[in-house]
């Protein structure tokens, strides 16, 4: 058990369970043979997830790290959603978005729709932590990790108010 701020965390999922299935999807990835792809991983959940899953592909891409913001416009527009960090040019690329977790699956249609309009020729997603009961996009997600309750988690890269990164294991809220 782990207590951040007075709320206590449960392990769910071990290290363990995390590289055996990080595994089984590097070579999900690696045996589709996707012809020079860019690996976006988005930061900053993704950071460990993204350095382990590298690691065990088995052929030659680059690997970029990109953020989204929201910024307020200049105008009454409201809020635009902006990717910050990228440096390749990734017209007509094959890209392979890096997220640690997919929920409602708000952050993933924006990313798309940036990517779109970047003319990128196709576009995949892997996930370590996907909450199907709080999805509601129509991007189809093609690697996923576990599929869990929608609970609050944290561990392996996400956090609770910034804390939890670090954690080998992931653990959800404690009701
Ligand atoms: P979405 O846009 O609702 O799919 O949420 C995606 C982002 O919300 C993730 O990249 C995380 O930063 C954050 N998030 C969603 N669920 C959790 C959670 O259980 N723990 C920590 N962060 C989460």
């Amino acid at each position: 058990m782990i207590k951040i701020n007075n709320k206590i965390f449960e392990k769910i999922i071990s290290d363990v369970e995390i590289e055996n299935s990080i595994s089984r999807i590097a070579n999900e990835i690696s045996s589709l043979k996707v012809e020079n792809p860019i690996f976006l991983c988005v930061l900053n959940g993704s950071f460990i997830f993204a350095s382990d899953l590298v690691r065990k592909i088995n052929q030659n891409i680059e690997v970029s790290f990109v953020k989204i913001s929201s910024y307020i416009g200049t105008k009454s527009t409201g809020a635009v959603k902006e990717l910050i960090g990228l440096k390749n040019d990734i017209k007509k690329r094959n890209i392979i978005i890096v997220e640690d977790i997919v929920d409602t699956g708000t952050t993933l249609s924006e990313l798309f729709k940036i990517l779109k309009k970047l003319e990128v020729k196709s576009i995949r997603t892997a996930t370590l932590l996907y909450k199907p009961d709080s999805y509601h996009g129509k991007i189809p997600i093609d690697f996923i990790g576990f599929s869990i309750p929608s609970r609050f988690v944290i561990g392996y890269g996400l956090d609770y108010d910034e804390i939890g990164r670090n954690l080998p294991h992931i653990y959800k809220l404690k009701h």
